[in-house]
């Protein structure tokens, strides 16, 4: 396993450089602006729900990697509930009727988010080796954790101006993604057995695959994410800059 960490933590790295991570680090936008985004990562996180619980998931567990899949499982798939208290806290409920948001969630501002869901599930719906869905999951806690460092560091901003705690993109819900799966072992216990697990060659191939689709995906989702920030203010997302320009200038 220690080369698929090895990959994997060369993957995060690169990750950190993606342009959202960047947008994020500008200080002269505000932080709210800094987080418009956030609607276009609901099929992601309200996904992660049923990812969590129907797929990684799975009792009784037959080994012990199934185990500590399960025990992360149950920690990971409760936090949707603390994206829709950011949701709510930063106005979004305002601003979408149902139908508004189901088209939405299915139209061309989250294609590749939905894409990246698409092949979470495909990776591990059908996978019968929970040792594949381990590395799923480290790669995922790896981009996780690069994420949620900068999102808090946003939190802390917007914090100043709005008061408000933010459940999911405050530094409470980086604490604890630790990096790496969450179970009940210690942050050294988790990396000592990581390392000790064997691979067999085509097992490896295969973990480079899957850490090399979750961070290609993943960085498409956030691309598109980038995009749909520089191009909506936080107060009006249905409602691109361009339309506004064009009303103003008519
Ligand atoms: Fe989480």
């Amino acid at each position: 396993m220690r080369a698929v960490l090895d990959r994997i933590k060369q993957r995060k790295e690169e990750f950190a450089q993606i342009p959202l991570i960047q947008f994020m680090q500008d200080q002269s936008i505000d932080p709210r602006q800094r987080l418009a985004w956030a609607p276009c990562l609901a099929p992601f996180a309200m996904n992660f729900k049923d990812f969590n619980r129907q797929v990684l998931y799975q009792e009784p567990a037959s080994s012990k990697i199934q185990q500590l899949l399960n025990e992360h499982s149950q920690e990971d798939g409760r936090h949707w509930v603390w994206f829709l208290q950011d949701l709510k806290l930063l106005g979004f409920d305002q601003m979408f009727s149902y139908t508004d948001m189901l088209r939405f969630l299915w139209g061309e501002e989250t294609r590749k988010t939905r894409r990246l869901c698409i092949d979470l599930f495909g990776m591990c719906a059908f996978e019968e080796n929970p040792l594949m869905k381990l590395v799923v999951v480290e790669a995922l806690e790896a981009t996780g954790n690069v994420a949620l460092y900068e999102t808090a560091q946003v939190a802390k901003a917007l914090k100043e101006i709005t008061h408000q705690h933010h459940p999911y993109f405050s530094a409470s819900h980086y604490a604890v993604e630790s990096g790496h799966i969450q179970a009940e072992m210690t942050h050294s216990e988790i990396e000592e057995f990581l390392e000790q697990i064997e691979l067999t060659e085509a097992d490896q191939r295969k973990a480079f695959l899957l850490v090399d689709r979750v961070f290609a995906a993943f960085t498409e989702s956030m691309d598109e994410m980038l995009t749909f920030a520089q191009t909506h203010s936080y107060d009006q997302v249905l409602v691109t800059r361009k339309y506004q320009r064009e009303k103003v200038a008519a």
